[in-house]
């Protein structure tokens, strides 16, 4: 039930490349504004459990010795439906993530809820356009995600591609590969709004939670 005259929660957004510690500085800010009594929730993007796209999404993602693009028609591998989805079918399913949650997104913003959102439509544009299919640029990226919840404050954490390479290595899923991070680096410049505000993501967890809780 909607609490009565409460007033609207804040949408909070985090987006970067790879391990610049968003997943970090998400889960710590939650912490804090709980801690000084404003009701906060932890969300992020994609969704992997409770949504019908999730498992598609997650089975892409982890099939293992994937190339970044498939540029393919679809079709199976390993007998995992997600992992041969083509370029064009997995923009859709990320973006179809982001608006099945849509709906309880906007009930919990009214009930007074702020939540802090990891990744998000940017994330959704970047990585697509990254993969510089014929036909897949900028505006056709965007053009699923048109009309979804927009944030109110776009938290970038910026960080130089050296440091991040520091943070150890990268996991094994598909994307994680230093040269394809580097054009996802740069559609987000191509890309980043109004909403966004820079925070410096050098220096220690705790140094970046003081930048990016002001
Ligand atoms: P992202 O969600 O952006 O990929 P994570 O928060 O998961 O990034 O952080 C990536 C890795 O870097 C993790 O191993 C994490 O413990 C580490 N890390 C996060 N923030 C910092 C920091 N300020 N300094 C050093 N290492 C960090
Ligand atoms: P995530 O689980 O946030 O991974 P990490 O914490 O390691 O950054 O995101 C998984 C991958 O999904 C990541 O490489 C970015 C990619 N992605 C898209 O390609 N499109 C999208 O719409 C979103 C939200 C993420
Ligand atoms: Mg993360």
């Amino acid at each position: 039930a909607a609490t009565a005259g409460a007033p609207r929660g804040a949408f909070i957004l985090f987006e970067g490349v790879d391990r610049s510690g968003k997943s970090t500085q998400a889960a710590k800010l939650v912490e804090a504004l709980n801690a000084q009594g404003t009701r906060a929730e932890l969300w992020r993007f994609p969704d992997r459990k409770g949504t019908v796209t999730g498992k598609a999404i997650d089975e892409y993602l982890s099939a293992t010795a994937a190339a970044v693009s498939s540029s393919g028609t679809g079709g199976t591998e390993g007998g995992k439906s997600g992992a041969g989805l083509s370029d064009q079918a997995i923009h859709m399913m990320f973006s179809a993530n982001r608006w099945e949650k849509s709906r309880a997104l906007l009930e919990a913003l009214q009930q007074g809820v702020t939540l802090v959102v990891d990744r998000y439509a940017y994330s959704g544009v970047a990585y697509t356009a990254a993969k510089r299919v014929p036909g897949c640029g900028v505006a056709w990226c965007k053009a699923p995600d048109t009309g979804l919840p927009a944030p109110d404050v776009t938290l970038w954490m910026a960080l130089p591609p050296g440091a991040a390479a520091a943070r150890g290595g990268f996991g094994g899923e598909r994307y994680e590969e230093a040269g394809f991070q580097e054009q996802v680096r740069g559609v987000f410049a191509e890309v980043r709004d109004s909403s966004f505000v820079d925070v410096d993501a050098s220096g220690s967890v705790e140094e970046v939670h003081q930048r990016a809780s002001c």
